[in-house]
């Protein structure tokens, strides 16, 4: 019996297997299947041209992400992570619209599976958060999270990791506190700084040392529109970010906010 199982396994290529999501929401915590999920009462076949992680225009068999966030309230703070270690830090918000740019919970049908991201990589699945009409919600590619093992509901970034934090006696508005917001939509999802985040995907941008004490020049700015531009491997994971994702201004505050932390390092 078991040759002959084996026998089918080599023949057939590894069988996808179905999957599920766990939903960490306090009281209305739950798991969720993947044929629950593709049985969903509001299930639908949706069209995303020129899908963020493939690169091409796909469809997908998705639930709107409102749909399962029951009890989710627009100023919680939610958590994406990927069964790499990737952990987007998503504002509730969004996730909640009904108009305008809409997330949904693409799930990957085991009967019909998805192309691999690359060649020789996993699909994007088994769930992958997509977006429709992304653009009027300015939705940047970090929020499209995928391989989804969980969904988090914790308390915001600034009371999880107080290191985080720029100097307090700055305005609300100030530039360095501006570029603290584009580090946690563009960054936190892969980096730590001062050891804070749960992310363990790149290194720590600031200990031991900040990319902004030896990074010359414009060299930091060029490395983080394109990363492989300044240093090249097959295995270099980091996404560039254009300026279209973070336009010139916004990666000027950013890099404030990156020096602005040298000062603030914690011990070791
Ligand atoms: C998808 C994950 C991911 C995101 C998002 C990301 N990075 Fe990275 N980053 C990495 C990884 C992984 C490395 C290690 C090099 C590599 O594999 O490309 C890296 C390397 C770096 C380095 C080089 C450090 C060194 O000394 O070699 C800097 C600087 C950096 N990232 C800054 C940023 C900034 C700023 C952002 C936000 C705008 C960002 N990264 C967003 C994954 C990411």
């Amino acid at each position: 019996m078991k040759t002959f199982i084996l026998l089918g396994t080599l023949l057939l290529g590894t069988p996808l297997h179905a999957a599920q999501l766990n939903l960490e929401l306090g009281e209305y915590s739950r798991t969720w299947q993947t044929e629950e999920l593709l049985k969903h009462p509001q299930v639908l076949t949706i069209n995303i041209p020129n899908d963020v992680s493939y690169k091409r225009d796909m469809s997908y068999r998705a639930v709107p992400l409102a749909a399962l966030l029951s009890d989710v309230k627009s100023d919680d703070h939610l958590q994406a992570v990927a069964s790499d270690g990737f952990a987007a830090e998503l504002p509730a918000g969004p996730l909640l619209n009904t108009q305008g740019a809409r997330a949904w919970l693409a799930i990957e049908d085991p009967a019909n599976p998805w192309p691999p991201l690359s060649e020789g990589k996993h699909s994007a699945g088994p769930f992958y958060l997509v977006w429709t009409d992304p653009r009027a919600g300015n939705i940047s590619p970090e929020q499209w999270p995928f391989e989804l093992a969980s969904i988090k509901r914790l308390a915001p970034v600034a009371e999880r990791f107080p290191t985080l934090l720029p100097d307090p006696a700055l305005k609300a508005d100030d530039p360095v506190n501006k570029g603290f917001a584009l580090f946690q939509k563009n960054c936190l999802a892969c980096h730590r700084l001062n050891g804070a985040g749960d992310s363990q995907f790149g290194p720590d941008l600031n200990i031991p040392y900040n990319p902004t004490e030896y990074f010359g020049a414009d060299f930091l700015k060029r490395y983080i529109r394109d990363p492989q531009s300044l240093r090249q491997w097959p295995q270099a994971k980091m996404p560039g970010f254009s300026a279209e994702v973070l336009p010139d201004e916004d990666l000027g505050m950013l890099v404030g906010y990156l020096k602005h932390m040298v000062g603030r390092k914690v011990k070791p």
